[in-house]
Protein backbone atom coordinates (compact mmCIF):
# COMPACT_ATOMS: atom_id res chain seq x y z
CA UNK A 1 0.00 0.00 0.00
CA UNK A 2 2.88 2.10 0.41
CA UNK A 3 3.42 3.24 -3.29
CA UNK A 4 -0.08 3.69 -3.74
CA UNK A 5 -0.18 6.06 -0.83
CA UNK A 6 3.29 8.16 -2.66
CA UNK A 7 1.48 7.87 -6.06
CA UNK A 8 -1.77 9.21 -4.91
CA UNK A 9 0.12 12.20 -2.67
CA UNK A 10 2.25 12.90 -6.19
CA UNK A 11 -0.72 13.01 -7.89
CA UNK A 12 -2.71 15.24 -5.53
CA UNK A 13 0.28 17.48 -5.84
CA UNK A 14 0.26 17.62 -9.40
CA UNK A 15 -2.99 18.16 -9.94
CA UNK A 16 -3.41 21.17 -7.52
CA UNK A 17 -0.53 23.18 -9.23
CA UNK A 18 -3.05 23.44 -12.42
CA UNK A 19 -6.09 25.05 -10.90
CA UNK A 20 -6.61 28.00 -10.78
CA UNK A 21 -10.51 28.96 -9.70
CA UNK A 22 -12.24 28.33 -6.26
CA UNK A 23 -14.43 26.00 -7.64
CA UNK A 24 -11.76 23.98 -8.60
CA UNK A 25 -10.28 23.78 -5.92
CA UNK A 26 -13.78 22.68 -3.75
CA UNK A 27 -13.70 19.76 -6.30
CA UNK A 28 -10.18 18.90 -5.85
CA UNK A 29 -10.93 19.02 -1.49
CA UNK A 30 -14.01 16.74 -1.92
CA UNK A 31 -12.35 14.59 -3.84
CA UNK A 32 -9.29 13.95 -2.32
CA UNK A 33 -10.30 15.34 1.23
CA UNK A 34 -13.87 14.90 1.46
CA UNK A 35 -15.97 12.27 3.50
CA UNK A 36 -15.42 9.62 0.66
CA UNK A 37 -12.35 10.62 -0.98
CA UNK A 38 -9.43 9.15 -1.66
CA UNK A 39 -7.97 9.81 1.61
CA UNK A 40 -10.45 8.56 3.46
CA UNK A 41 -10.63 5.05 1.12
CA UNK A 42 -7.06 4.71 2.28
CA UNK A 43 -8.32 4.64 5.77
CA UNK A 44 -10.99 2.28 5.07
CA UNK A 45 -8.05 -0.36 3.63
CA UNK A 46 -6.05 0.16 6.98
CA UNK A 47 -8.12 -2.17 9.33
CA UNK A 48 -7.77 -4.77 6.28
CA UNK A 49 -4.07 -5.16 6.69
CA UNK A 50 -1.77 -7.21 8.94
CA UNK A 51 -1.67 -6.17 12.45
CA UNK A 52 2.17 -5.62 12.57
CA UNK A 53 2.19 -3.13 8.97
CA UNK A 54 -0.70 -1.27 10.50
CA UNK A 55 1.26 1.53 12.40
CA UNK A 56 3.69 1.93 9.56
CA UNK A 57 1.30 2.18 6.61
CA UNK A 58 -0.91 4.23 9.38
CA UNK A 59 2.10 7.01 9.95
CA UNK A 60 2.44 7.23 5.99
CA UNK A 61 -1.26 7.88 4.95
CA UNK A 62 -1.29 11.08 8.22
CA UNK A 63 1.51 12.33 6.82
CA UNK A 64 0.13 11.87 3.37
CA UNK A 65 -3.23 13.59 4.56
CA UNK A 66 -1.68 16.35 6.71
CA UNK A 67 0.45 17.06 3.28
CA UNK A 68 -2.01 17.29 0.76
CA UNK A 69 -4.59 19.61 3.19
CA UNK A 70 -1.53 21.87 3.50
CA UNK A 71 -1.15 22.05 0.63
CA UNK A 72 -4.67 22.22 -0.20
CA UNK A 73 -4.73 25.45 1.97
CA UNK A 74 -1.90 26.85 0.30
CA UNK A 75 -3.17 27.09 -2.92
CA UNK A 76 -6.55 28.51 -1.36
CA UNK A 77 -5.29 31.23 0.08
CA UNK A 78 -2.83 32.08 -3.24
CA UNK A 79 -5.68 31.70 -5.39
CA UNK A 80 -7.77 33.90 -3.06
CA UNK A 81 -5.18 36.18 -3.34
CA UNK A 82 -5.50 37.13 -6.98
CA UNK A 83 -8.15 38.26 -8.46
CA UNK A 84 -10.17 35.73 -11.24
CA UNK A 85 -9.69 37.07 -14.68
CA UNK A 86 -12.42 38.61 -16.52
CA UNK A 87 -13.44 36.68 -19.49
CA UNK A 88 -11.97 38.36 -22.73
CA UNK A 89 -13.80 41.18 -24.11
CA UNK A 90 -16.13 40.37 -26.96
CA UNK A 91 -14.23 41.33 -30.01
CA UNK A 92 -17.36 41.90 -32.29
CA UNK A 93 -17.84 45.01 -30.78
CA UNK A 94 -17.14 48.41 -32.08
CA UNK A 95 -13.89 49.83 -31.39
CA UNK A 96 -13.06 52.47 -29.53
CA UNK A 97 -12.43 55.84 -31.39
CA UNK A 98 -9.59 57.49 -30.88
CA UNK A 99 -9.58 61.35 -31.65
CA UNK A 100 -6.67 62.82 -32.86
CA UNK A 101 -5.53 66.35 -31.71
CA UNK A 102 -4.08 68.87 -33.68
CA UNK A 103 -2.71 72.32 -32.48
CA UNK A 104 -5.43 74.98 -32.07
CA UNK A 105 -6.31 77.28 -34.88
CA UNK A 106 -4.66 80.13 -33.41
CA UNK A 107 -1.80 78.42 -33.08
CA UNK A 108 -1.58 77.32 -36.43
CA UNK A 109 -1.96 81.31 -37.71
CA UNK A 110 0.56 82.80 -35.26
CA UNK A 111 3.19 79.58 -36.63
CA UNK A 112 1.74 80.66 -40.33
CA UNK A 113 2.44 84.59 -39.54
CA UNK A 114 5.95 84.32 -37.95
CA UNK A 115 7.22 81.69 -40.11
CA UNK A 116 5.81 84.52 -43.23
CA UNK A 117 8.13 87.57 -41.23
CA UNK A 118 10.67 84.90 -39.96
CA UNK A 119 12.06 84.09 -44.01
CA UNK A 120 12.20 87.76 -44.34
CA UNK A 121 14.51 88.16 -41.60
CA UNK A 122 12.63 88.79 -38.49
CA UNK A 123 13.69 87.33 -35.34
CA UNK A 124 10.78 86.20 -32.48
CA UNK A 125 10.72 88.33 -29.50
CA UNK A 126 8.62 87.71 -26.26
CA UNK A 127 7.61 90.28 -23.85
CA UNK A 128 6.02 91.03 -20.24
CA UNK A 129 2.38 91.31 -19.80
CA UNK A 130 2.13 93.19 -17.13
CA UNK A 131 3.69 96.52 -18.39
CA UNK A 132 4.22 100.13 -16.55
CA UNK A 133 2.03 102.94 -18.04
CA UNK A 134 5.55 104.43 -19.21
CA UNK A 135 5.86 101.16 -21.94
CA UNK A 136 2.49 100.51 -22.55
CA UNK A 137 1.76 104.54 -23.07
CA UNK A 138 4.04 107.18 -22.65
CA UNK A 139 7.57 106.06 -24.35
CA UNK A 140 5.32 104.91 -27.42
CA UNK A 141 4.23 108.81 -27.20
CA UNK A 142 0.33 108.71 -26.23
CA UNK A 143 -0.76 112.49 -24.82
CA UNK A 144 -0.98 112.47 -21.05
CA UNK A 145 -5.01 112.65 -21.89
CA UNK A 146 -5.17 109.80 -24.65
CA UNK A 147 -8.47 108.16 -24.27
CA UNK A 148 -6.75 104.82 -24.93
CA UNK A 149 -5.33 105.71 -20.91
CA UNK A 150 -8.68 105.92 -19.50
CA UNK A 151 -10.11 103.26 -17.34
CA UNK A 152 -12.48 101.80 -19.86
CA UNK A 153 -9.70 100.04 -22.18
CA UNK A 154 -6.48 99.35 -19.22
CA UNK A 155 -6.90 96.49 -16.57
CA UNK A 156 -4.72 98.52 -13.94
CA UNK A 157 -2.94 96.69 -11.13
CA UNK A 158 -1.97 99.31 -9.45
CA UNK A 159 -1.01 102.96 -10.32
CA UNK A 160 0.89 102.58 -12.32
CA UNK A 161 1.06 98.72 -13.17
CA UNK A 162 -1.16 97.40 -15.89
CA UNK A 163 -2.23 94.35 -18.39
CA UNK A 164 -0.75 95.59 -21.27
CA UNK A 165 -3.27 96.69 -24.00
CA UNK A 166 -1.12 96.00 -27.05
CA UNK A 167 2.05 94.12 -28.50
CA UNK A 168 3.77 97.95 -28.89
CA UNK A 169 5.58 98.25 -25.75
CA UNK A 170 7.65 95.76 -26.65
CA UNK A 171 8.74 98.23 -29.25
CA UNK A 172 10.16 100.11 -26.28
CA UNK A 173 11.58 97.20 -24.66
CA UNK A 174 13.24 95.79 -27.62
CA UNK A 175 15.01 99.30 -28.42
CA UNK A 176 15.82 100.27 -25.23
CA UNK A 177 18.65 97.36 -25.20
CA UNK A 178 19.77 97.21 -28.56
CA UNK A 179 21.19 99.21 -31.10
CA UNK A 180 20.34 99.39 -34.75
CA UNK A 181 19.37 97.05 -37.48
CA UNK A 182 16.32 96.19 -35.41
CA UNK A 183 14.52 93.63 -36.89
CA UNK A 184 11.42 91.73 -34.69
CA UNK A 185 8.25 90.33 -34.09
CA UNK A 186 6.83 89.88 -31.13
CA UNK A 187 3.72 87.49 -30.69
CA UNK A 188 1.43 87.73 -27.57
CA UNK A 189 -1.13 87.87 -25.36
CA UNK A 190 -2.47 91.52 -24.51
CA UNK A 191 -6.10 92.52 -22.54
CA UNK A 192 -8.66 95.43 -23.32
CA UNK A 193 -11.43 96.39 -20.05
CA UNK A 194 -13.39 95.87 -22.88
CA UNK A 195 -16.96 93.44 -22.73
CA UNK A 196 -16.79 90.35 -24.15
CA UNK A 197 -19.11 89.96 -27.15
CA UNK A 198 -19.01 88.27 -30.73
CA UNK A 199 -16.84 91.25 -32.19
CA UNK A 200 -14.37 91.68 -29.30
CA UNK A 201 -12.89 90.20 -26.20
CA UNK A 202 -10.88 91.21 -23.17
CA UNK A 203 -7.82 89.07 -23.84
CA UNK A 204 -6.73 88.40 -27.10
CA UNK A 205 -3.78 87.92 -29.33
CA UNK A 206 -1.40 90.31 -31.52
CA UNK A 207 1.65 90.18 -33.42
CA UNK A 208 3.96 93.45 -33.49
CA UNK A 209 6.40 94.03 -35.61
CA UNK A 210 9.76 96.48 -35.96
CA UNK A 211 12.03 97.42 -38.54
CA UNK A 212 14.55 100.27 -37.85
CA UNK A 213 17.88 100.77 -39.47
CA UNK A 214 19.17 103.59 -41.83
CA UNK A 215 17.39 104.45 -44.06
CA UNK A 216 14.52 102.55 -43.95
CA UNK A 217 11.37 104.15 -46.05
CA UNK A 218 7.62 103.84 -46.50
CA UNK A 219 8.45 101.60 -49.79
CA UNK A 220 10.04 99.18 -47.72
CA UNK A 221 7.24 99.09 -45.05
CA UNK A 222 4.68 98.58 -48.08
CA UNK A 223 6.95 95.69 -49.71
CA UNK A 224 7.11 93.77 -46.62
CA UNK A 225 3.53 94.23 -45.44
CA UNK A 226 2.21 93.16 -49.33
CA UNK A 227 4.17 90.14 -49.42
CA UNK A 228 2.77 89.14 -46.33
CA UNK A 229 -0.55 89.29 -48.03
CA UNK A 230 0.63 87.94 -50.78
CA UNK A 231 2.00 84.84 -48.89
CA UNK A 232 -0.97 84.39 -46.28
CA UNK A 233 -4.00 85.76 -48.52
CA UNK A 234 -3.21 84.44 -51.54
CA UNK A 235 -0.97 86.24 -54.29
CA UNK A 236 -4.37 88.00 -56.23
CA UNK A 237 -5.52 89.51 -52.84
CA UNK A 238 -6.62 93.10 -53.42
CA UNK A 239 -5.04 95.35 -50.56
CA UNK A 240 -4.94 99.25 -49.99
CA UNK A 241 -3.47 101.91 -47.51
CA UNK A 242 -5.45 104.11 -45.86
CA UNK A 243 -3.90 106.73 -43.71
CA UNK A 244 -4.77 106.61 -40.08
CA UNK A 245 -3.34 107.90 -36.96
CA UNK A 246 -1.37 106.09 -34.26
CA UNK A 247 0.44 107.95 -31.36
CA UNK A 248 3.41 106.31 -32.37
CA UNK A 249 4.15 106.40 -36.15
CA UNK A 250 4.48 109.05 -38.35
CA UNK A 251 2.60 108.64 -41.02
CA UNK A 252 0.51 106.21 -40.11
CA UNK A 253 -1.76 103.22 -42.33
CA UNK A 254 -4.45 100.79 -42.31
CA UNK A 255 -4.39 98.18 -44.28
CA UNK A 256 -7.59 96.80 -45.97
CA UNK A 257 -7.60 93.62 -48.50
CA UNK A 258 -10.74 92.84 -50.26
CA UNK A 259 -13.50 91.12 -49.20
CA UNK A 260 -13.09 88.04 -49.58
CA UNK A 261 -17.16 86.44 -48.93
CA UNK A 262 -18.40 89.34 -51.31
CA UNK A 263 -15.60 90.04 -53.48
CA UNK A 264 -15.79 93.47 -52.79
CA UNK A 265 -19.77 93.74 -53.80
CA UNK A 266 -20.59 94.17 -49.93
CA UNK A 267 -21.89 91.94 -47.07
CA UNK A 268 -22.30 91.23 -43.58
CA UNK A 269 -18.33 90.28 -42.66
CA UNK A 270 -17.48 93.74 -44.65
CA UNK A 271 -19.92 95.82 -43.47
CA UNK A 272 -21.32 96.51 -46.82
CA UNK A 273 -17.66 98.24 -47.53
CA UNK A 274 -16.29 95.68 -49.23
CA UNK A 275 -13.01 95.94 -47.31
CA UNK A 276 -11.84 94.27 -44.67
CA UNK A 277 -8.76 95.71 -42.07
CA UNK A 278 -6.45 93.70 -41.27
CA UNK A 279 -3.21 95.62 -39.15
CA UNK A 280 -1.94 99.27 -38.50
CA UNK A 281 0.96 100.39 -39.16
CA UNK A 282 3.24 103.32 -40.26
CA UNK A 283 6.92 105.30 -39.25
CA UNK A 284 8.36 105.02 -36.09
CA UNK A 285 7.68 108.55 -34.53
CA UNK A 286 11.12 110.08 -34.34
CA UNK A 287 9.78 111.19 -30.43
CA UNK A 288 10.08 107.39 -29.63
CA UNK A 289 13.20 107.26 -30.76
CA UNK A 290 14.46 110.20 -28.76
CA UNK A 291 12.81 108.10 -26.03
CA UNK A 292 14.99 104.95 -26.50
CA UNK A 293 18.26 107.14 -27.27
CA UNK A 294 17.99 106.39 -30.98
CA UNK A 295 19.29 109.33 -33.21
CA UNK A 296 16.43 110.34 -34.89
CA UNK A 297 18.12 111.82 -37.87
CA UNK A 298 20.25 108.76 -38.43
CA UNK A 299 17.87 106.46 -37.91
CA UNK A 300 14.29 105.45 -39.16
CA UNK A 301 11.66 102.60 -39.30
CA UNK A 302 8.49 100.83 -39.76
CA UNK A 303 5.84 99.34 -37.14
CA UNK A 304 2.89 97.33 -37.76
CA UNK A 305 0.37 95.35 -35.43
CA UNK A 306 -2.12 92.59 -36.13
CA UNK A 307 -4.66 90.89 -33.70
CA UNK A 308 -4.42 86.99 -34.53
CA UNK A 309 -7.97 86.35 -33.86
CA UNK A 310 -9.44 89.09 -36.32
CA UNK A 311 -7.13 87.68 -38.89
CA UNK A 312 -8.13 83.97 -38.18
CA UNK A 313 -11.79 84.95 -38.65
CA UNK A 314 -11.52 87.31 -41.20
CA UNK A 315 -9.73 84.35 -43.37
CA UNK A 316 -12.19 81.47 -42.25
CA UNK A 317 -15.38 83.66 -41.78
CA UNK A 318 -15.84 83.10 -38.23
CA UNK A 319 -18.28 85.61 -37.34
CA UNK A 320 -17.94 85.33 -33.26
CA UNK A 321 -14.71 85.74 -31.83
CA UNK A 322 -15.68 83.64 -28.44
CA UNK A 323 -15.64 80.74 -30.95
CA UNK A 324 -12.07 80.67 -30.45
CA UNK A 325 -12.22 80.22 -26.93
CA UNK A 326 -15.15 78.31 -25.91
CA UNK A 327 -12.96 74.88 -27.02
CA UNK A 328 -16.00 72.85 -28.99
CA UNK A 329 -14.28 70.33 -30.62
CA UNK A 330 -16.76 70.74 -33.46
CA UNK A 331 -15.46 74.27 -34.13
CA UNK A 332 -11.86 73.09 -32.83
CA UNK A 333 -11.68 69.53 -35.26
CA UNK A 334 -12.43 72.15 -38.48
CA UNK A 335 -9.60 73.03 -38.84
N1 LIG B 1 -0.83 98.87 -31.13
C1 LIG B 1 -1.91 99.10 -32.07
C2 LIG B 1 -3.22 98.60 -31.49
O1 LIG B 1 -3.21 97.84 -30.57
C3 LIG B 1 -1.64 98.37 -33.36
C4 LIG B 1 -0.50 98.98 -34.14
C5 LIG B 1 -0.73 99.95 -35.07
C6 LIG B 1 0.78 98.57 -33.89
C7 LIG B 1 0.27 100.52 -35.78
C8 LIG B 1 1.83 99.15 -34.62
C9 LIG B 1 1.56 100.13 -35.56
O2 LIG B 1 3.11 98.80 -34.44
O3 LIG B 1 2.57 100.69 -36.25
O4 LIG B 1 -4.25 98.97 -31.96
Amino acid sequence: MLPEIDHIRERAENELASLSTIDQLEEFRIRYLGRKGFVASFFERLSDLPLAERPVVGKRLNEMRDYIRSAYEQRLAETKAVPEKKPLSDPTLPGRHRFLGSKHILTQTLDEITAIFGSMGFSIVEGPEIEDDYHNFEALNFPKDHPARDMQDTFFLSKTALLRTHTSPMQIRVTENQSPPVRVIIPGKVYRNEAVSARSLCVFHQIEGLYVSKGVSFGELKGTLVSFIRQFYGSATRYKFRPTFFPFTEPSADIYIGCFLCGGGGCRMCKKSGWLEILGCGMVDPNVFRNVGYDAEVYTGYAFGMGIERIAALRYGIDDLRLFYENDVRFLSQF
